[in-house]
């Protein structure tokens, strides 16, 4: 892995000039120079902006409107050392929180602040997908796990000596693959071609007929028929067809695309050229998270390998007319653009808001063309399917549910990692596997998904039962379900896009009455208020954001009320403004706390 500096010291004119060079002009890729330009310059400063107006004719706002969409992109100087602490509830438990604290302090920088010199600053964000290895941090976008005080120290030290970051010891960087359980997809041996030479003796209606036959759903979250897609995508009407394989994986607790990415890559990018074949698109691309900028240069390697091969390109494995080719865009920190509208329109270099729908992707997609958006492991389950057939995978797994999926298992088990299991197994399979003795509750598919508690631990992995995108996140007895709940509903609040009032108003009132109700002022009151806004958030929202986002509260409450019912110490309203704690530094500054300083008594705080 090659990690660039990001020495703040380019010049921002040699910045622009190199990058928009690089993507011709074309203002589609205004997201990805604004990436490049601020990983050699360190930010996006009003010079950056003014020069990029110019050079590509565009209206200021909208290239002022998609870096301050995205929260890796800073309009403001940040430091030359960005450290961001992954903020999933597995790296909590894992005690991100302390070590958080402990950096900032070895910094001597306030949290979310940069230290007055300009060096760096420390923040956190949402969950960077490696919670199998956490607790977990990004230094300049790029993965360190493992994270211990030591490793804190060491990594003190080497912003204060101001190291560039390319010069820091290769083994932080590492990030382990964990496979624990293999079956068809991660056992394969299929080589490089292997599945497009099958693919192209089929030809493309046998290949598309296959992909029907097996009963492929997509491994994205939704479960909507591959085979259906990739045929509505081929018959609609369009002077393009595109690809796009879907890696932005920003729902907590899952990481299997990324391990697909870093040791798979060969399978994901010949499922995608499958799909070109069988839809007659002529571009893709592979939308990787941010998060994940550590494998950009190993896929794009991958990438120019395969055109080495003709396994990419024009007259694809010497078939004239078979003209594929795949580019990778790189997102940068907002988890609604797994959603695969807004996933287009970043693309595209805009924000990342959902369309509305209809109409599709499948008919208008990218530059409003036809566009099959499939998930990592969906395309890699279709390099299985073309080289044996659709009876045999859809022979694998349940009659609604074929093939397997691949789980991102995490939190308190002995072995964590990836497990690939056939359709149908079962939640205590699964926690016997990895090593999981004391488990009180598993999070299904992330904090959209389903929370799953000790009595339906019989329940199986399947569309028909418990569908998911592949997290599954295991909490023993020790946890409290509440403070599950309000750090996925924190997530929420903050990655709500804010296009639609019900979700951005809703997601935010919901995270004020959790942490009202953390705060010892919760009432029924409150309970109530949380039911009806499920039901503003599940009728209004715009899109699957605000559908899910009060699903873990409403879980946590069916399944582990005694969380919440000791936190309500009132049975009748109570305002969330605390009088008497926000005097608390008035009592400090005085050195008066005696009764009469109080404006009441808080319930469980001393006098
Ligand atoms: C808020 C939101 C986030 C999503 N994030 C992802 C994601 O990270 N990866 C993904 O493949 N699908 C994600 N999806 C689902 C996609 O919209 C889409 O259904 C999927 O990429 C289609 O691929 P598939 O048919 O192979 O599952 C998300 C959906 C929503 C509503
Ligand atoms: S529901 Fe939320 S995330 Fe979806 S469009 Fe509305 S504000 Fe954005």
């Amino acid at each position: 892995m090659t990690v660039t500096s990001g020495s703040g010291s380019g010049s921002v004119a040699e910045a622009v000039s190199a990058t928009i060079g690089r993507y011709r002009g074309n203002p589609h890729y205004v997201l990805q120079m604004l990436r490049e330009i601020q990983e050699a310059c360190d930010w996006i400063s009003p010079e950056a902006v003014d020069l990029l107006q110019s050079e590509l004719n565009l209206p200021r706002t909208k290239i002022e409107g998609v870096a301050g969409f995205y929260s890796f992109l800073y309009s403001r100087p940040r430091g030359r050392y960005r450290v961001l602490f992954s903020d999933n509830i597995t790296d909590r438990m894992l005690g991100s929180i302390e070590l958080f604290d402990y950096m900032c302090e070895q910094l001597w920088v306030e949290r979310g602040k940069t230290s007055e010199d300009g060096l760096v600053s420390v923040d956190s964000t949402s969950c960077t997908g490696m919670c199998d290895q956490g607790p977990a941090l990004l230094v300049n976008s790029y993965a360190i796990t493992h994270m211990t005080r030591a490793r804190v120290d060491e990594i003190c030290e080497l912003i204060r000596s101001k190291t560039p970051l390319a010069d820091w010891p290769r083994k932080y960087f590492h990030v382990d693959d964990q496979i624990l359980r293999k079956d068809i997809l991660l056992a394969s041996e299929l080589a490089p071609g292997d599945a497009l030479v099958a693919g192209l003796g089929r030809g493309a209606d046998a290949l598309l007929a296959e992909i029907k036959a097996s009963n492929l759903r997509g491994r994205g979250g939704a479960g909507f028929g591959t085979g259906l897609k990739w045929e509505a995508c081929r018959n609609a009407q369009g002077k393009a067809r595109y690809v796009v394989c879907n890696a932005d994986e920003g729902e907590p607790g899952t990481f299997k695309d990324r391990v697909l990415l870093a040791s798979y890559a060969d399978a994901v990018f010949e499922g995608m050229t499958l799909c070109a074949l069988a839809t007659g698109a002529q571009r893709g691309m592979l939308y990787l998270r941010g998060e994940y900028r550590y494998l950009l240069d190993q896929i794009n390697a991958v990438l120019a390998r395969r055109r080495q091969g003709k396994l990419l390109g024009d007259g694809i494995l010497g078939r004239p007319g078979f003209d594929f080719d795949i580019e990778v865009h790189l997102g940068a920190g907002a988890y609604i653009c797994g959603e695969e509208s807004a996933l287009i329109e970043s693309l595209e270099g805009k924000r990342g808001t959902p369309r509305n729908r209809p109409p599709f992707p499948v008919t208008h997609g990218y530059l409003d063309q036809p566009t099959v958006v499939n998930n990592v492991e969906t395309f890699a389950a279709a390099c299985l399917i073309a080289k044996r057939g659709g009876a045999w995978y859809s022979a694998i797994g349940t009659p609604a549910s074929a093939g397997t999926k691949i789980l991102s298992v995490s939190g308190d088990c002995a072995r964590p990692g990836l497990y690939e299991y056939p359709f149908g197994v079962s939640v205590s399979e699964v926690l016997e596997a990895c090593g999981a003795a004391d488990a009180q509750a598993v999070q299904v598919s992330g904090p959209s998904g389903i929370c799953v508690s000790q009595p339906e631990f019989g329940r199986r992995i399947a569309f028909e039962d418990l569908p998911t995108a592949g997290a599954f996140m295991i909490f023993n007895r020790s946890r409290d379900m509440f403070e599950v709940a309000r750090n996925f509903v924190h997530f929420f609040a903050h990655e709500s896009c804010g296009f639609c009032t019900p979700c951005r108003v809703g997601t935010s009132l919901l995270k004020k009455l959790m942490d009202k109700l953390n705060n010892g002022h919760g009432s029924l009151y409150d309970l109530a208020e949380i039911e009806k806004l499920n039901h503003l958030l599940q009728s209004m929202s715009h899109c699957g954001l605000g559908h899910s986002a009060c699903n873990p509260v409403l879980d946590t409450i069916a399944k582990f009320r005694p969380a919440y019912e000791k936190r309500l110490q009132h049975t009748e309203f109570e305002p969330a403004f605390d009088l008497d704690r926000a005097l608390r530094k008035a009592r400090q500054m005085t050195g008066r706390d005696d009764a009469g300083a109080h404006f009441t008594t808080v319930p469980g705080e001393q006098k």
